[in-house]
């Protein structure tokens, strides 16, 4: 199993280039799925998650070509599937959900075994099964398989209890294909979301106002193809790159990013004392004085991110006094909380609440990513810590980062993966025995 070595105490510096989107990624890679004819995207990031992804819909005889490794994957699907996912590969992602919709629009028909993903609550799929059944389809779970039926779908008005981006995003594709008008009320309202709505309009489909808690959909008979559609970049690898700036009071501009759908986490830093400059699809991070404890709240956007959450959390275990950090939206993320202790931190969990008592410097040690942003963090941690971090379960990280070391080398850290226990750095920066990537 390999782990990720952090070599701690150097400040960042220099320019890195966001990948695209994993989540936007994820959701338009399933949307692929109603086109009708071929489907170029770009900006996909070749990260484990997407990789998945792409086995997933090869399972289902689509047929996917990627061209290069940071960006353009082609994807054709004209036929029904000939099976459905197979449960070793759905277990994988949690967004392997998100091909019911679709694919009982499309094909009247979706067997997907229940899904799985980083362990980060109990995640139900109710408001999925809501607005699908409103929408027309019969869905049952036979034997760890959910199972959708529909001969067509019919528009419908759907009220989410909760902001869900997922069932948002089921729905409305669904909902692409459905006779007549679909109103998704109380709808998610992330930059991922926006992003598969101008990707399904770019099909052809007929979506109005994502971005707002009012989605209106109205059905179209078929969906065609789209010759180039660019995904957006990763708000959250941005937001990670910004934070380990910040935790090494170092200085780093971000290239290919929306500033826009980073607002929430800019404000929260400069309210930390970070200094931020933003311009068109560039940010400047900068941390040189004194940094002071903030609060968070988890939020539905245009709240807070709970993918940033653990990230942030580590920062602030190194800020001198006490910030809160309140988790509202999956319950089981502060697993991370033990393996950030170990390093040091002094952080005491409530329920949903976090009291962290910020201590003068965390100190190396071996710890394991309990799950994808919770292995971001330990990255963090790992960057600012004295002497040498080793993590495990790099897999997790593995899942939503494109070249996370290469990136974090490139800024100056000292960060390589090994599959020994013995490896080590040498003094010049490169690895004896392990190979430094
Ligand atoms: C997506 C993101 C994930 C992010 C999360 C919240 C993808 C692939 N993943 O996950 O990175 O952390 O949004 O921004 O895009 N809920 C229900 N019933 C449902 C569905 C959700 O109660 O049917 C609850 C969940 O338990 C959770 C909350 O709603 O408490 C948010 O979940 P949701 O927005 O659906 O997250 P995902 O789409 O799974």
């Amino acid at each position: 199993m390999d782990k990720l070595v952090v070599a701690g105490g150097i400040s960042l510096r220099g320019r890195v280039a966001i990948s695209g989107a994993k989540n936007a990624s994820l959701a338009i890679l399933c949307a692929a799925v109603m086109a009708g004819e071929l489907v170029t995207l770009e900006n996909v990031p070749d990260i484990r998650d997407v990789q998945v992804m792409v086995d997933i819909l090869r399972s289902l005889g689509a047929q996917i070509h990627r061209t290069t490794p940071s960006g353009s994957l082609r994807i054709l699907m004209t036929e029904p599937p000939a099976q459905m996912p197979p449960y070793h590969l759905a277990k994988q992602l949690r967004a392997s959900n998100l091909l019911l919709g679709p694919l009982v629009a499309r094909f009247g028909r979706a067997e997907i075994p229940l899904p799985g993903g980083c362990n980060i609550g109990t995640r139900p799929m109710d408001l999925h099964f809501k607005g699908l059944t409103a929408l027309g389809a019969q869905l049952s779970l036979e034997r760890g398989t959910v199972v959708a039926r529909a001969a067509g779908l019919e528009g419908n008005r759907v009220y989410l209890d909760f902001p869900s981006v997922g069932a948002t995003e089921n729905i409305m594709m669904a909902a692409c294909l459905a006779q007549g008008q679909t109103v998704i009320e109380n709808a998610a309202r992330e930059p991922e979301v926006v992003d598969l709505a101008n990707f399904l309009n770019c099909l052809g489909a007929r979506v109005r106002g994502a971005g707002t808690d009012v989605i209106k959909i109205e059905g179209v008979d078929s969906l065609g193809g789209c010759l180039r559609y660019a995904v957006i970049p990763d708000r959250i690898e941005a937001g990670t790159f910004m934070v380990a700036a910040a935790a090494t009071r170092g200085e780093v501009i971000l290239e290919n990013v929306i500033p826009r759908h980073l607002e929430p986490l800019i404000a929260k830093l400069r309210e930390a004392g970070v200094e931020i400059e933003e311009e068109e699809d560039r940010i400047r991070v900068r941390a040189s004085g004194p940094l002071s404890p903030i609060d968070i709240k988890t939020m539905p956007y245009p709240g807070f991110p709970t993918d940033m959450q653990s990230q942030m959390m580590a920062l602030l275990s190194t800020i001198p006094g006490t910030s809160v950090i309140v988790e509202n939206i999956f319950e089981n993320r502060f697993k991370v909380v033990d393996e950030l202790k170990r390093m040091g931190a002094r952080i005491k969990v409530e329920g949903r609440l976090a009291v962290v008592e910020g201590v003068e410097r965390l100190q190396g040690a071996c710890v394991r990513a309990t799950d994808l942003r919770a292995g971001a963090a330990l990255v963090v941690a790992g960057l600012m810590a004295e002497g040498e971090t080793r993590i495990g379960n790099v897999v997790y990280i593995d899942r939503g980062y494109f070249n996370l070391e290469q990136k974090l080398k490139m800024l100056g850290a000292r960060i390589w993966r090994t599959s020994s226990e013995a490896d080590a750095p040498a003094q010049n920066g490169t690895a004896r025995k392990s190979a430094m990537v």
